[in-house]
C-alpha cells in the first residue's frame, strides 16, 4: 500500500536515484539534493513529502515558504512521480498536503520551481509535459517564462589583462573579493539588489572565493559571481553593476573572470541561468539558449 510521510535524511541516496530515474533531463547529486534541502535556509521539513510503495519512492514533492516582506510565498521546487506509478493521483495527494500548509502559513501565491535564492531550475521545462498538464489542472496560470543560456568554455578566451588595463586607465579596478569586502557588498546588494545577498554570500564559503569585484576609487561598482546555488555544476551568476555605471564595459570584464574560473575548475560549460539580458551574454561569451522554462504562479489570496 502507498504511504505518504515525510522526507527524512536517510532517504536521500534513494531519493537521488528515484529523481534521476523519473527526471531524466536535470540528473542531481546526493550533495546537490541536500544543497536543495538543508542547505536552503528556508528549509521546512514537514514541507518535504513522499510517497512510498513497499519502502520504495514512488512519488516526491519538496515545497519552501520564504518570508518576503509584505508577503508570505510559497513554491514548490522540485516534485517528480515514477513513471510506474503516474496519474494514480499521487503527486495531487502531494500537492494538496503542502498546499494546505502552504495556506495555514499564509501563503500569498505558490510559485514552481523559481524558488531563488534556492532552486534547482527557474521554471518548468514543458520538455517534462505531464508537469505543465499538473501544473495547469491545480489552478496555476503561466506568468511568464525565462531560458538557461550555456557558454562553451573551451572556444572562448577568457584572458581579460588588456580590458583590465584599459578599464584601470578609466579609475576602475578589478579584482576578487576577500572576506574583508563582506560588509561592502552586503550594503551594495542591500541597496540595489536585495534579491541576492544570499547567492552571493554563499559564494565566500568557496575557496577561492567565487565572487568578482569592480571599484571607482574605493567605491564598490559592480559584482558578478558563480557557484552561489546549485554548487559544483557551472552555474553563473547572478551579476550587477551600479545602474549609474553601466555601460563601460565592466560587467564584460567580470562575467569573463567568472567563466574563467569555471573553465580552471574543470567545466567545459557554464550555465548562465535565468537571463536576463540576453544580448549581452552572446556579446561577451557567445552564450546561446539551451533551455526554456514556463513560469506558473497560484494565488492563495486575493
Ligand atoms: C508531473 C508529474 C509529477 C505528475 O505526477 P502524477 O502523480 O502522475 O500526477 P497526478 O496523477 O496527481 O495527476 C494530476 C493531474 O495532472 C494532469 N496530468 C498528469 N499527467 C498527465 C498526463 N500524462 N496527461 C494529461 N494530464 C496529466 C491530469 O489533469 C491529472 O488529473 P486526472 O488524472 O484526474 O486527469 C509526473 O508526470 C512526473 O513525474 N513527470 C516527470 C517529472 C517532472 O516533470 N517533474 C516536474 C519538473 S522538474
Amino acid at each position: 500500500m502507498v504511504e505518504i510521510r515525510l522526507v527524512e535524511k536517510s532517504d536521500l541516496e534513494n531519493l537521488q536515484e528515484f529523481w534521476n530515474r523519473n527526471v531524466v533531463n536535470d540528473p542531481i547529486t546526493v550533495p546537490l539534493l541536500e544543497e536543495k534541502f538543508q542547505g536552503d535556509p528556508d528549509y521546512t521539513p514537514k514541507l518535504n513529502l513522499v510517497a512510498v510503495d513497499n519502502s520504495r519512492i514512488v512519488s516526491f514533492m519538496q515545497g519552501i515558504v520564504r518570508e518576503l516582506p509584505p508577503e508570505k510565498r510559497g513554491w514548490i521546487k522540485m516534485f517528480a512521480t515514477d513513471v510506474h506509478y503516474r496519474r494514480q493521483g499521487l503527486a495531487t495527494q502531494l500537492f494538496e498536503q503542502i498546499e494546505n500548509e502552504m495556506r495555514r502559513q499564509g501563503v500569498s501565491r505558490i510559485g514552481m520551481l523559481d524558488s531563488a535564492p534556492n532552486y534547482l531550475q527557474p521554471g518548468i521545462d514543458p520538455f517534462y509535459t505531464e508537469a505543465v498538464a499538473f501544473v495547469e489542472r491545480h489552478g496555476f496560470r503561466r506568468c511568464g517564462d525565462t531560458s538557461n543560456l550555456k557558454a562553451d568554455l573551451k572556444k572562448l578566451n577568457l584572458d581579460t589583462q588588456a580590458e583590465e588595463l584599459e578599464a584601470l586607465k578609466r579609475g576602475i579596478t578589478i579584482r576578487r573579493a576577500v572576506e574583508s569586502d563582506r560588509p561592502q557588498v552586503t550594503a551594495f546588494l542591500a541597496r540595489y539588489f536585495l534579491a541576492w545577498i544570499y547567492e552571493v554570500s554563499n559564494m565566500f564559503q568557496n575557496n577561492p572565493i567565487s565572487l568578482h569585484l569592480a571599484f571607482m576609487g574605493d567605491k564598490l561598482v559592480a559584482f558578478s559571481g558563480h557557484n552561489g546555488n546549485n554548487f559544483n555544476t557551472g552555474w553563473f551568476g547572478p551579476m550587477g553593476t551600479n545602474p549609474h555605471k553601466r555601460g563601460l564595459g565592466i560587467g564584460g570584464i567580470l562575467l569573463k573572470r567568472c567563466l574563467n574560473d569555471t573553465k580552471l575548475a574543470g567545466f567545459e560549460y557554464s550555465i548562465i541561468p535565468w537571463v536576463g539580458p540576453i544580448p549581452f551574454y552572446m556579446h561577451y561569451a557567445d552564450a546561446h539558449v539551451c533551455r526554456v522554462f514556463w513560469r506558473y504562479e497560484k494565488r492563495l489570496l486575493k
